[in-house]
């Protein structure tokens, strides 16, 4: 998770520049840097780096003046925090900042490398400014250069490009990573987030996937991937000035869902390009925790409930051990029987969560002291309970229906079995390796997933005039149809149940009636043929199904039976990519009914009480 900053104006930029990379600085904080072009005796590239805060940057940038440049405040993924680490990546006279993860970094650098470029950081990004230099010396001018060199880019990136031969020029691009131009008449500007723009201007445009933004002084201009202009809309931010803005968005509940590849992707930042699991993650001591455990405890309430569910299925195949899942506020009065060697579990958003917090000391005061926390609020009062801590980075989570939270904190559950596996020898070489793909691969599976809202959408329309849905999955999706029921009874206050489908005979069946529309959790594993059937006595009582297949479902479409195909199939993840359309199906039901999708009725963020 970085911070970028860009500016191109009448006046001197570095005020600008370092004010910009301050409100950042939430975004990481372990190095910072900016380059400029300075104009004084001819166009000459200028960079300043420092390990540190941006208050070191500052001091070292005292004298510097210019009207174009960059910045950037860096949350290490590749590389570890130094200055040779730092942004802004020089080739030759181009300068380049970067946010998010290349993932076809080591190809593209293997190749440069063959062409002659000499890599002297750690980093992902150090190889986009040697293709942008490539591009140039084939000949390509500035823009050109940028678009073929974004179309060799698999990952998520926000990018902001400077060069020594056009001074008048600041281009930016992004893909899963934000980013928002500000424009003012003394000159133009983007960065991260509306919050770095907002000492200079008002007026922002959010630029959309595959955008790429040439600003000169007194003009922005935007083109799509495909290299068409394109008008994007400008508007008046209200943000103020420490408020964790909307954006683009109607609620902070889409904004969230939205930002889901962002989230996993800076979770997941920490494995840099590490070609195994480590059990440090969790930890400096993890490794010894992690041996003396020989089962495992998890205990949470709600939507991270049901985040321990899914992890129940993986620590058990993938680890070989056994797990069980409890509901803290039951765990923590009932009289259970406390194993040695329990590894215990919390998993909280907030970290505050009363009964969660209750039920850790519970635990712990009959001796259960292997105790780990997964955490999306690093000082909290759970994390500190626990002697092991993973903190997820979902960023703040507005909206009281958790989202992003709930996906970063499944993939902080499955590192966590892979390390268990690791640690215990059940975890083979190249299971290892497969499973470091898809984690790492999950930020783009999960933007694909996000481009069926406008179908999903559709559905909520007849959705929202019902009093009652089922949700239906098995295996490990069962707990994800229980999150979709979650989902819509929050937000849209329709009645929701979710059953391990292969329950329906044993009862709710008897609910099932033209009014009563059945969502199904279908990927393509090995229990597919099962909850066909299932499906099946669904529509011969006249039911009508919902169901989010993967690709290989095979039954068509017809009357009263609605499918929508997930763009990849993804094995043991898949819960992760599952619960997407399940939270776009409640919010947008929920906007149809008009609800108060952030703050539904009688809930809270926070259950800090019991
Ligand atoms: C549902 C939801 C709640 C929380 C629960 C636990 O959308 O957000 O069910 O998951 O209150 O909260 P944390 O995770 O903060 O302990």
């Amino acid at each position: 998770m970085c911070g970028i900053v860009v500016a191109i104006a009448q006046q001197n930029i570095v005020p600008v520049l370092l004010e910009g990379l301050r409100k950042l600085e939430y975004r990481g904080y372990d190095s910072a840097g900016l380059a400029v072009i300075r104009t004084q005796e001819g166009p000459s590239l200028e960079r300043l780096r420092s390990v540190g805060r941006v208050a070191e940057l500052a001091a070292q940038a005292d004298d510097l003046q210019a009207q174009l440049g960059i910045a950037h405040t860096r949350w290490a993924t590749h590389g570890i925090p130094s200055e040779r680490n730092a942004h802004p990546h020089i080739s030759d006279q181009l300068a380049v900042v970067h946010n998010g993860i290349i993932e076809n970094y080591e190809i593209l650098r293997e190749r440069l490398q063959g062409e002659g470029y000499t890599f002297v950081s750690d980093t992902d990004t150090e190889a986009i400014a040697h293709l942008l230099h490539s591009h140039l010396k084939r000949g390509q001018d500035f823009v050109g250069a940028v678009r073929a060199t974004v179309s060799e880019l698999v990952g998520a990136y926000a990018i902001g490009v400077i060069s020594e031969h056009e001074p008048d020029t600041a281009i930016v691009a992004r893909s899963g990573s934000p980013l928002v131009v500000g424009i003012s008449p003394n000159g133009n500007f983007a960065a991260s987030d509306t919050s770095a723009l907002l000492q200079v201007t008002r007026e922002v445009m959010y630029l959309e996937n595959g955008d790429i933004a040439v600003l000169t002084r007194n003009n922005v201009r935007v083109l799509r991937a495909d290299g068409q202009s394109v008008q994007r809309p400008v508007s008046t931010s209200q943000l103020s000035a420490d408020a964790v803005e909307l954006g683009q968005y109607r609620h902070y509940m889409q904004k969230e869902i939205f930002e889901q590849p962002r989230a996993l992707g800076d979770t997941l930042a920490m494995l840099g390009g590490a070609h195994s699991i480590s059990p440090q993650l969790f930890g400096a001591d993890a490794q010894r925790v992690l041996s003396e455990t020989q089962r495992v405890l998890i205990i949470a309430c709600g939507t991270s409930w049901h985040a321990g569910m899914v992890a129940r299925y993986w620590i058990e195949e993938i680890a070989g051990i056994s797990c069980s899942v409890e509901i803290a506020s039951e765990y923590r009065y009932r009289r259970s029987v406390a194993e040695p060697g329990t590894l215990v579990v919390v998993i909280s958003q907030s970290g505050e969560t009363a009964d969660t917090l209750a039920a850790l000391k519970h635990a712990k005061s009959l001796g259960l002291n292997l105790s780990l926390a997964i955490c999306n609020v690093p000082e909290s009062a759970i994390v500190r309970e626990s002697e092991l801590r993973f903190i997820t980075r979902a960023g703040p989570e507005i909206g009281v229906a958790s989202t992003k939270a709930f996906t970063t904190q499944l993939a902080a559950l499955a590192l966590l079995a892979l390390s268990i596996g690791k640690v215990k020898g059940k975890l083979s070489p190249e299971a290892e390796k497969d499973a470091l793909d898809s984690l790492r691969h999950l930020p783009v599976a999960i933007a694909k997933v996000l481009e069926l809202e406008p179908a999903i959408a559709q559905w909520a329309q007849g959705f929202a005039m019902k009093q009652h849905a089922l949700f239906l999955g098995r295996g490990m999706h069962y707990p994800i149809a229980l999150e979709g029921a979650l989902k819509l009874k929050e937000i849209s206050y329709i009645h929701a149940e979710a059953y391990p489908a292969g329950e329906l005979k044993h009862g709710p069946l008897a609910l099932v009636d033209k009014d009563m529309p059945v969502i199904a959790v279908a990927p393509n594993d090995a229990l597919l043929e099962k909850l066909k059937s299932n499906l099946q006595e669904v529509r011969a009582r006249g039911g009508e199904l919902f169901v989010f297949a993967d690709q290989g479902f095979e039954i068509p479409e017809s009357d009263g039976l609605h499918i929508l195909r997930m763009p990849e199939n993804y094995g043991l993840l898949s819960p992760v990519l599952h619960v997407v359309p399940l939270q776009l199906l409640s919010y947008h039901a929920a906007l149809v009914k008009g609800t108060d999708v952030d703050k539904p009725r009688n809930l809270a963020k926070s259950v800090t009480v019991e």
